[in-house]
């Protein structure tokens, strides 16, 4: 049976080029980066050579750039860590969106629940958070707006640096989250305005365990653990030099294919897009055709038109071999339908009936054919059951 991995917005692969380069801080150069002694020093040369390639692939300087355990460490430490440190101004309030990953829906409601207040800005029919209605949210109070710079269920791109300057008036810092932009578009951070910025290795053929959070020089932020100075007191713990030299090795190779690759990317997304819209006129596609993420198709059965059991969808598709997400791989498992392409409108019952197909470097023109014919399968099989 043909093996086809569609779910690159979930995880991508080790790039083997990243493997290697991570090797010799696994064995001979295990030091302590806080160490004195020349063992230490080799592998503090290591993170801080690293920490500087990723802030120059963000347009930071290094020392704005702070290593945590990946994108939802990222999301808890700008948010929690932000709206902290406002308090003692008398800041309270927070906005996001409802198209937000829980990693960041999750952390304002638990900061909702020591106090703050929350707004959520709803989503338009494409999954854009509109700048004028968060600015109409932000008050005089707001410590953080935080609104990803493209969603990871449908890959619509939200208009960030507009949403940044209007929240700026306010005096409102803004954090953004940038997992699944970064190495798949440009993302420079002054352009985006932004004060705070996540993003993770996982997503760019890099290790599991690894992200960044950008904070933009002056930025308050209160630190969530204790107990150690590394990372300028703001993520203190023992640094995973080896992951964050894999980091390193994987932006920079992301950076350097990213507009060959994104193209790539983006024909093959495209050409299974068109296919599907020829085979089957009762599947709906899902986010902004115009302003989307290369690699991302997300599309539902609609159910005013076709009635299954849509949580079966994905099990099906992998059944032949196609791996593929119901929504986000980190409420997969889970049988509550995608808060987000609710938030978009569609009924319960078309968002249960998902499928988000993601690209990577793995994926073949070939592909494309295989699964629409798998997908036709699947369907027909499910249509009758
Ligand atoms: C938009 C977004 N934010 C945050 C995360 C969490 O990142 P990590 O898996 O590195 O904790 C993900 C992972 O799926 C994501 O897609």
């Amino acid at each position: 049976m043909n093996r086809i991995y569609l779910d690159h917005t979930a995880t991508t692969p080790l790039d083997p080029r990243v493997r290697e380069a991570m090797g010799p801080y696994f064995s001979e150069q295990f030091g302590n980066a806080s160490s004195v002694h020349s063992y230490g020093r080799q592998a503090k040369a290591g993170l801080e050579k690293a920490r500087g390639t990723i802030a120059q692939s963000i347009g930071a300087e290094p020392g704005e750039l702070f290593f945590t355990s990946g994108g939802t460490e990222s999301d808890n430490l700008a948010i929690v860590g932000a709206a902290r440190a406002a308090r003692a101004t008398g800041r309270t309030h927070l906005v996001t969106s409802r198209g937000e990953h829980h990693a960041v829906l999750d952390t304002c409601a638990a900061l909702a629940n020591e106090g703050h207040s929350l707004s959520l800005a709803d989503l338009d029919e494409y999954g854009r958070v509109d700048t004028e209605l968060v600015r109409s949210l932000v008050k005089e109070k707001t410590s953080v707006v935080s609104i990803m710079h493209a969603n990871n269920e449908i890959g619509t791109i939200n208009p960030v640096a507009a949403i940044a300057s209007a929240a700026h008036q306010s005096g409102a810092l803004v954090h953004t989250d940038a997992v699944q932009s970064v190495g798949k578009i440009p993302v420079i951070v002054k352009d985006l305005g932004v004060d705070l910025m996540t993003f993770t290795a996982h997503k760019l053929y890099g290790p599991k365990g690894i992200g960044a959070l950008y904070v933009r020089r002056g930025t308050m932020l209160d630190p969530l653990f204790h107990g150690g100075g590394q990372e300028r007191g703001k993520r203190p713990g023992t640094e995973n030099v080896a992951l964050a030299v894999g980091f390193a090795v994987a932006v920079d190779l992301a950076l350097r294919a990213m507009s060959e690759e994104s193209a790539r990317l983006a024909a093959l997304r495209d050409a299974l897009e068109s296919t599907i819209r020829a085979r089957f006129p009762y599947i709906i596609f899902n986010g902004d055709p115009s302003n989307r993420l290369p690699h991302i198709l997300s599309i539902s059965v609609d159910s005013r038109r076709m009635r299954l059991e849509g949580e079966m969808l994905v099990p099906n598709m992998d059944l032949r071999g196609i791996a593929v997400a119901s929504g986000s791989a980190c409420t997969s498992g889970s049988i509550q339908p995608s808060h987000v392409i609710l938030a978009m409108g569609r009924d319960s019952d078309t968002a249960r009936a998902t499928i988000r197909f993601s690209f990577g470097m793995s994926n073949k023109e070939d592909d494309v054919g295989y699964v629409t014919d798998s997908l036709g399968g699947v369907l027909a099989q499910m249509a009758k059951g």
